[in-house]
């Protein structure tokens, strides 16, 4: 039987872990065997009993590495040092599962592949349909939209809602969205429900009917935005002329705001920077911006990662890793989307990596003891792979993975950077 075996995670302060409880029955039943590392779900509130009553079986750290697939939140990569631990214990014909910061640090899934395993970097997954239910950032930017207007609320000097009262009435507050994604849309719903005015704007003219369907005012910004989208649904990097007059546009916009959340990004670039200090200094002061940006160089000039700074009695903060903060359901929703991941590419108890699948195909980003993603070669240089065999169907067992391992022990470093080249 395969097993699918789950570390607890090694970056500090995470507080996710890949696999919960009631997703073991299901993966039981197409023939995987899940292993947890004993502690590994207690921070998000999945004790081992837990996963044992489900059909578990709690083993140690050296023991989850035995696995044939390693289902993590956070891989090298997107784990920069903690995470390194992990290589000497990533073997040949393995299956790693996580994020992995692919477009960020592709060097890192250069070093995984070094060690023979296969990775998966589920970041990649494609935006179709079909992968809906596996799609890691949607899940992790819903939480983190959500968890961005509690912040500021808490922040601000003011409440949310209008209150009519013996004692006064007091204003709502004014709550200004930047980026209508995942993230956007799921601030601009939470804002809405904690009774504040909200407004956002986005590059891509689509967003306005989702904005307005969650109650929220469509900005209108005198810009040519034109083909903003690319057939990823994903925005497109617009020039720098563009961002100047987005930010002049923008400043008066945020001036007029009580809370901007910022979310704007652009896959694989830095995020374009939309708030200048001066901005920030027209706001009125105990204004709180959240930047969710900030990992990717912020959308505001003066937020610092993880940072709570404080310029013009207006409070910028810069969280890095929200989901962590909220780690019962952000857990849930990963893990869900791992056990839809695993059941697209286990067939009857055996890994099957059919190319013809998008899905597979765009996430394997590390096979053979090279790195296989087209995007992340250009990134780093690297000469393009011929095209694989479209038709090409591997299925791995168990006991494949048994005998790679020993047969390659002495020389898969050495031919893993041999195939490098
Ligand atoms: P997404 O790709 O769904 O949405 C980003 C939105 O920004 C898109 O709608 C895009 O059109 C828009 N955009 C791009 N350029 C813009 C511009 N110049 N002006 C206005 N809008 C613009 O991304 P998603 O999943 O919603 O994530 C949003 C951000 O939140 C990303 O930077 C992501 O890395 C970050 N994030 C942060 C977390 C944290 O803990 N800080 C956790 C999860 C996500």
């Amino acid at each position: 039987m395969m097993k699918v075996a789950v570390p607890k995670e090694t970056f500090p302060t995470e507080k996710r872990v890949a696999l919960v409880p009631a997703n073991v029955p299901q993966l039981a039943k197409v023939g995987l065997e899940v292993e947890v590392e004993a502690g590994a779900g207690e921070a998000a509130g999945f004790l081992d009993s837990h996963y044992v009553e489900k059909g578990a079986r709690i083993v140690t750290r050296d023991e989850v590495f035995n696995a044939d697939i390693i289902a993590q939140v956070r891989t090298l990569g997107a784990n920069k040092d903690a995470g390194r631990d992990d290589l000497s214990r990533f073997r040949q014909g393995q299956f790693i599962i996580g994020m992995c910061d692919p477009l960020g640090e592709p060097k890192s899934a250069v070093e995984i592949a070094e060690t023979g395993a296969s990775l998966f970097a589920l970041e990649l997954i494609p935006r179709i349909t079909r992968a809906q239910s596996m799609d890691v950032l949607s899940s992790m930017a819903t939480i983190a939209g959500y968890r961005a207007v509690l912040l500021a609320a808490i922040e601000l000097p003011k409440i949310f809602p209008m209150l009519m009262t013996a004692a006064g009435t007091l204003t709502p507050a004014r709550v200004f969205i930047v980026g209508v994604g995942v993230a956007g849309l799921q601030a601009i719903a939470t804002a809405k429900r904690l009774g504040g005015v909200v407004r956002a704007y986005d590059v891509r003219p689509a967003c306005r009917e989702q904005v307005e369907s969650l109650g929220g005012k469509f900005v209108e910004l005198e810009l040519e935005a034109g083909d903003a989208q690319d057939k990823g649904g994903y925005a497109k990097a617009m020039g720098e002329e563009f961002y100047k007059k987005q930010r002049e546009l923008m400043a008066s916009v945020v001036a007029e705001s009580d809370v901007v959340i910022t979310t704007a990004a652009i896959p694989g670039k830095q995020s374009p920077l939309l708030i200048t200090a001066d901005a920030v200094k027209g706001m009125v002061p105990g204004g709180v911006i959240v930047d969710l940006a900030t990992e990717r160089g912020g959308n505001c000039e003066l937020s610092q990662a993880d940072a709570r700074v404080v310029e013009h009695g207006v409070t910028i903060l810069g969280p890095t890793n929200l989901p962590s903060e909220i780690p019962n359901h952000a857990s849930q929703m990963y893990s869900n989307n791992v056990t839809k991941f695993l059941l697209n590419l286990i067939k009857d108890g055996q890994v099957i990596l059919n190319l013809e699948d998008e899905i597979i195909r765009d996430t394997l980003v590390g096979h053979e003891g090279q790195l296989v993603n087209a995007r992340m070669r250009e990134i780093l240089g690297m000469e393009p792979l011929p095209a694989p065999d479209p038709n090409a169907e591997i299925t791995l067992t168990s006991e494949d993975i048994e005998s790679d391992s020993t047969d390659t022990e002495d020389n898969d470093g050495t031919q893993a950077k041999e195939s490098d080249g």
